[in-house]
């Protein structure tokens, strides 16, 4: 029995955690999606996929538990989504991976830098592999990229992250020319600056509480980019009309300093 009855249009997240993926799955069911979460945690998920299909119906998501680090991970997955829900509209490819900590490249082992490389990159090679071709059947779909700032600026103490991010825009722009003629459209969001999730945006929550900064706790949103704003960013990327696609988006906070990490 179809999970999608009404064949709603379907959304794939991978990298569904409290902050970006919840926040892009959520607006996207209100939009009438139904929504595929994928992840390695499922009991996150599942509190996920509740939240969700509490306010937006039974068919609002469903959640799959996948590592994107693993081809056959995500082609049996995939597969089960079809299967379930139908073929993938929209895929947003967000599961990335970082070290809080800096540390030079002879402090970092070669399996982190593989490991890393695998979340940040290879996912989103592997996962477009297996939505184009339905996309292309149908002459539409969209793929959204979750970029960093590590996409356009190698930093000191990230080289397990920062290649991987800059592989994924090279991804972003190669897909674009290959397939934009033919009716895909595929952007890199480069987020320049720390979101309010539980990765980056809680440990800056936890400074600031530690350091008595009560005035950036109380205006987190000049400082953290607002994962339910971020969702709004890539709506908009969606819904865009096809003779004015954007290929690159960046944004910040209104107080992030941009200017100091060029
Ligand atoms: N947070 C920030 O401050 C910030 C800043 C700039 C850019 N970004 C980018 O934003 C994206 C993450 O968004 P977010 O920080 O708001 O996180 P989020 O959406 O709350 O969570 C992302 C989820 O990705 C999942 N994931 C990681 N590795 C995976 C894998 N191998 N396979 C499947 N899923 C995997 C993790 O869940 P499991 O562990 O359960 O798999 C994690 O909870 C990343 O691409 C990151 O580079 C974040």
């Amino acid at each position: 029995m179809s999970l999608n009855p009404t064949s709603k249009p379907v959304l794939a997240v991978i990298g569904v955690g409290p902050g970006i993926g919840e926040a892009v799955s959520h607006h996207f069911a209100s939009k009438g999606f139904t929504v595929a979460l994928i992840a390695r945690t499922e009991d996150k998920l599942a509190k996920i996929q509740t939240t969700i299909n509490s306010e937006h119906g039974d068919t609002a998501s469903k959640y799959y538990v996948a590592d994107a680090r693993s081809e056959s991970s995500l082609q049996s997955t995939f597969a089960s989504i079809r299967s379930d829900l139908g073929p993938v509209n929209v895929l947003i490819y967000n599961a990335g991976s970082r070290r809080f900590t800096p540390r030079t490249i002879l402090e970092t082992s070669s399996e982190e830098f593989e490991s890393f490389t695998k979340i940040n990159l290879f996912g989103a090679f592997f996962a477009s592999k297996l939505v184009l071709p339905d996309m292309l059947a149908k002459g539409s779909g969209t793929i959204l990229f979750t970029g960093a700032t590590g996409s356009i600026r190698g930093s000191g103490g990230l080289s397990s992250f920062s290649p991987g991010k800059f592989g994924l825009r090279s991804l972003s722009q190669i897909i674009t020319r290959e397939f934009q003629s033919r009716g895909i459209h595929v952007a890199h969001v480069l987020i320049d600056g720390p979101v309010e999730s539980d990765l980056v945006g809680g440990v800056v929550k936890r400074r600031w509480e530690r350091s008595g900064e009560s005035d950036k706790l109380a205006e987190k949103d000049l400082y953290l980019m607002q994962p339910k704003d971020l969702a709004g960013i890539y709506w908009y990327l969606y819904t865009q009309p096809r003779s004015t696609w954007t290929q690159e988006l960046d944004v910040r906070s209104q107080r992030e300093q941009m200017f100091s990490k060029m």
